[in-house]
């Protein structure tokens, strides 16, 4: 598996806090052979030897001191770059040439833009009209979101790309689809007989996806006042859980198989728009508050944000699947800035039994509740009823749980570390494709033209809590309500 992987924006936060980090792992379990090598590729001037510290730095600041880093850093060079200037893409090619040579790579080359978005197109370009993708082995193209702005930006990038590298060359990161426990979900869905053949509205009842977060926007606000949490968390992370969670069963565990079926479930979504967004669709944004004792500034007081922004900072929506085994199944999701907790949480509640034996008049019979923990615990829990020892025949809910950060949590590896792996090894089942990409954005395009238009009551909840109050009566209007996730 001999590559070298050039990551344009190696001075940059990813390049430090993930990068660098799931290469070491990666390294020290044995996963990267002798053959790779790095190469840097960033604005600033360094040397290897500067570039080489910046890599210890983050490596020892994620993983603490390493031994065997030295032998790790050596494999680390730095080129300064002009992502506009085809002379800098010389010189970056001969620079690679000498380092395939030296490792002998033969010629797998892996190019990982992790920078702001406007390059993505430019550089792709670049890399092939200055020859550095003329290999003889395999050239991927690592791209990080946000994979356009909406349907429109999306098609002219990956227009752009699509001159440089092939539909199977792209690797298009969702961060979520490295979640040990994102991927868990169809383990848990096709290897057990007793969920799959319930797993359809005969006797699921809804679906929920809570993706909470404490922190506010930090010093993304630049970026965030285009985007929203509907372009941010809804378009990507969001709807590949729902794809997951309600795609048919693959005919194999292949790449296209996979997300042939998730492309299904993307095309089965119900268009909203117009007038009937708000009915699905709710959004917010959040004022000050508390969040672990601690005074937080509302969103409008954040560094780069407008004082009169209409940016939604938590959105959450009804989406309904309009196939067959869906029909009248809600997936309920929602997601946001400055909630109570950092948890990623999904409750696929069942049906009631037809007939409930145990009915106390004060005492309702608990739904079984199949919960799915993502993070920051990793593991499922299944709400049963049971009837406590000793106690009358009444039922009580008991809950089943297995813990995959109890039984693993040293050896759970970094999204990151996976998705890199994944690209190394070629396997892009992990990865979207354009065709989802294309889907989520015609879906979510509908939403965000109504919201464009129209000034929001903002801000309509305060930091520390879970939303605001609509967000609640989405539910309760169709007999529901959010399953607390913490
Ligand atoms: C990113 C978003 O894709 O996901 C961020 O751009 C968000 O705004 C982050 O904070 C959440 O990821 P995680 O892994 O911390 O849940």
């Amino acid at each position: 598996m001999a590559s070298l992987i050039m990551i344009f924006g190696a001075t940059g936060d990813l390049a430090k806090r993930k990068l660098f980090p799931s290469l070491y792992r990666l390294f020290e379990r044995g996963k990267l052979s002798e053959r790779f090598a790095v190469i840097g590729v960033g604005r600033r001037t360094l040397s290897n030897d500067e570039f080489q510290k910046s890599v210890k730095e983050s490596v020892s600041a994620a993983l603490g001191e390493k031994q065997d880093i030295e032998q790790f850093v050596n494999h680390f060079y730095y080129q300064s770059h002009d992502v506009a200037d085809s002379s800098s893409y010389a010189a970056l090619r001969k620079l690679a040439d000498e380092i395939d040579e030296h490792y002998q790579l033969d010629g797998n080359r892996i190019f990982y833009l992790a920078m702001a978005p406007e390059f993505f197109g430019p550089i792709a370009l670049h890399l092939k009209s200055d020859g550095l993708t003329d290999v003889k082995g395999y050239k991927r193209l690592v791209i990080e979101k946000p994979f356009g702005h909406d349907l429109e930006s999306a098609k002219e990038l990956n227009k752009q790309i699509r001159t440089a590298f092939s539909e199977e060359e792209i690797y298009r990161i969702d961060h979520y689809l490295g979640k040990e426990m994102v991927r868990n979900i169809e383990v848990i869905r096709f290897a057990n007989a007793i969920f799959e053949p319930l797993w359809n509205n005969r006797y699921i009842s809804n679906i929920q996806v809570t993706s909470s977060e404490s922190l506010g926007v930090e010093e993304r606000g630049r970026y965030y006042e285009s985007s929203g949490a509907l372009r941010d968390m809804l378009q990507n992370h969001m709807l590949q859980m729902v794809a997951l969670l309600a795609m048919e069963p693959p005919i194999s565990l292949t790449t296209d198989e996979i997300r042939s079926e998730k492309v299904r479930v993307f095309r089965s979504l119900r268009t909203i728009k117009g007038e009937e967004v708000k009915n699905y669709f709710v959004r917010g944004q959040y004022d000050a508050g508390t969040i672990n004792g601690n005074q937080v500034p509302k969103y409008r007081d954040e560094p780069m944000v407008d004082q009169e922004s209409n940016t939604e900072t938590f959105v959450a929506g009804k989406v309904m699947i309009d196939n067959f085994r869906w029909a009248g199944v809600p997936f309920y999701i929602r997601t946001g800035k400055r909630m109570e907790t950092k948890s990623t949480k999904i409750v696929i509640q069942f049906k009631d039994i037809p007939m409930n034996l145990y009915y106390q008049p004060e005492k309702m019979l608990n739904p079984n509740l199949l919960v799915i923990h993502i993070q920051p615990e990793e593991g499922i829990t299944l709400h049963l009823n049971a009837k406590h020892a000793g106690g009358h025949l009444d039922a009580q809910t008991v809950k089943l749980s297995f813990s995959n950060t109890g039984t693993n949590a040293m050896n759970t590896p970094e999204g990151y570390e996976k998705l890199l792996y994944d690209c190394m090894r070629g396997d892009a089942t992990n990865f979207t494709h354009w065709d989802e990409v294309a889907y989520s954005w015609a879906f979510v395009d509908k939403i965000s033209n109504v919201w464009a238009n129209e000034k929001a009551d903002f801000p309509n909840y305060a930091s520390g809590t879970m939303g605001p109050e609509a967000a609640d009566k989405l539910l309760e209007k169709d007999g529901f309500f959010w399953w607390p996730v913490a």
